[in-house]
């Protein structure tokens, strides 16, 4: 770089760096915590068929919590209690609420698709949450729905609201992947405070898995407080801190979720291990940094370069990111260029369910593409005669806004 743009990129840095950083300033939060158990949420940290997490908190001052849960059609006395692991978050900055503990439970040795009730707690003070409901996945091909939203970041009570709908609309869907930049700085407590309240209700019925965008990384050291609230499967890259790029299998679906905020060429051997290894039927991929994008200029060479290359290779049906604020679905990818059927080629998603907006613009890849519109998106795949995925994308006002189809023949 020649000097003058050297100096001139030094000057911004300075200048916006305290944005950019996200260095807070003393602040309250706006749902402290208190003795009685909040902000529950499932996810998987394990094998899905058998095994359920669940994390919570509490004030600092309790120090122990219990899950309980049995099958839902079990009776009382088959009740297991299983002790949480606590830690400590500490954040001096919010005054009125500098420290929570959070709780995480990962319950093990579960039945594949079968349902089972929960409930956390506190066993000395005797405060519980409402016992709730989750299901372990099937085995192997069965059908089932799953959810997708992106880009929470602002907009929180608008989508907290949504979600709701969704959840009321969808209740069996399985889980929810959710495409990163849940809150606008990743690193400040309070932010995620107000996300999980509006998310009470949904998240304690739908494990969350997330992947980690770039504003979780704000206020940091990089992803730290997401890392600590998320407690998800291990089996990533070696060289990739863990929990930042994971795997799962859902029935007869992959799910790999990749991080956006490391190099791609460090995740793309073990993306191949994945995608290579698996007997699944579907396959899908999970990141926030789009490789086609719904904006001008955000498209991500790297990506296309390191993993597209490997979509294609094996096959992804689907990919789902966030990171540019605009609804986008390409017509099926395949080296770059549109191809004609879903079996020759993916799909890429680029959704939006915050309030946050910018601008739209039509490329040669665009099926479908709209700004201003926050949208989930519902998955479903049947495996009647066959094997068929119903993609649809919902505003929130329950109003279908894209729907595509992708089919397969029986094996
Ligand atoms: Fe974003
Ligand atoms: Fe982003």
């Amino acid at each position: 770089m020649r000097p003058f743009g050297f100096l001139l990129a030094l000057l911004v840095t300075l200048l916006i760096s305290p944005f950019v950083l996200g260095e807070a300033q003393p602040h309250t939060t706006e749902f402290p915590p208190s003795a009685h158990p909040d902000d529950v949420c499932l996810t998987w940290s394990g094998d899905p068929s058998t095994t359920e997490t669940v994390q919570w908190r509490t004030a600092p001052e309790i120090s122990g919590g219990v899950v309980q849960y049995r099958k839902s059609d079990a009776p009382e006395t088959t009740i297991v209690e299983l002790p949480a692991e606590a830690i400590r978050l500490e954040d001096a900055l919010i005054t009125n609420a500098p420290a929570v503990e959070h709780f995480t439970a990962k319950i093990t040795g579960l039945e594949p698709a079968t349902a089972y009730v929960y409930r956390v707690g506190d066993k000395q003070g005797n405060t519980w949450s409402n016992w709730a409901t989750f299901a372990t996945a099937p085995k192997g091909r069965a059908p089932f729905s799953f959810l997708f939203f992106a880009d929470v970041q602002n907009g929180v009570d608008v989508w907290g609201k949504m979600i709701h709908q969704m959840q009321d609309r969808n209740p069996n869907a399985a889980f929810c992947l959710t495409g990163g930049d849940f809150v606008n700085q990743g690193n400040n407590r309070a932010l995620w405070d107000e996300l999980f309240h509006a998310a009470d209700g949904v998240f304690d019925r739908h494990p969350v898995l997330p992947t980690i965008g770039n504003h979780e990384c704000i206020g940091g050291p990089g992803p730290k407080l997401y890392l600590d609230l998320f407690a998800l499967p291990e089996n990533g890259p070696d060289d990739v801190a863990k929990e930042r790029a994971y795997s799962f299998r859902y029935g007869h679906a992959l799910f790999v979720v990749l991080d956006g905020n490391t190099p791609p060429a460090q995740q793309r051997p073990w993306l191949e291990q994945q995608l290579s290894g698996t007997d699944a039927v579907w396959k899908f991929a999970l990141f926030h940094q789009p490789a086609y994008s719904s904006d001008p200029g955000r498209d991500n060479r790297a990506v296309r370069d390191q993993w597209c290359t490997l979509f294609d290779k094996y096959h992804v049906d689907m990919v789902f990111q966030g990171h540019d604020h605009a609804y986008l679905r390409t017509y099926p990818m395949n080296a770059e260029k549109v191809v004609a059927t879903p079996a020759e080629g993916t799909f890429y998603v680029v959704a939006d369910a915050g309030t946050k907006y910018y601008k739209q613009e039509q490329h040669d890849y665009t099926a479908v593409g709209f700004p201003n519109v926050s949208t989930y998106q519902v998955i479903n795949i049947d495996t009647q005669d066959g094997d068929k995925l119903s993609y649809r994308a919902y505003d929130a006002d329950g109003n279908i806004r894209d729907e595509v189809t992708i089919t397969k023949p029986a094996k």
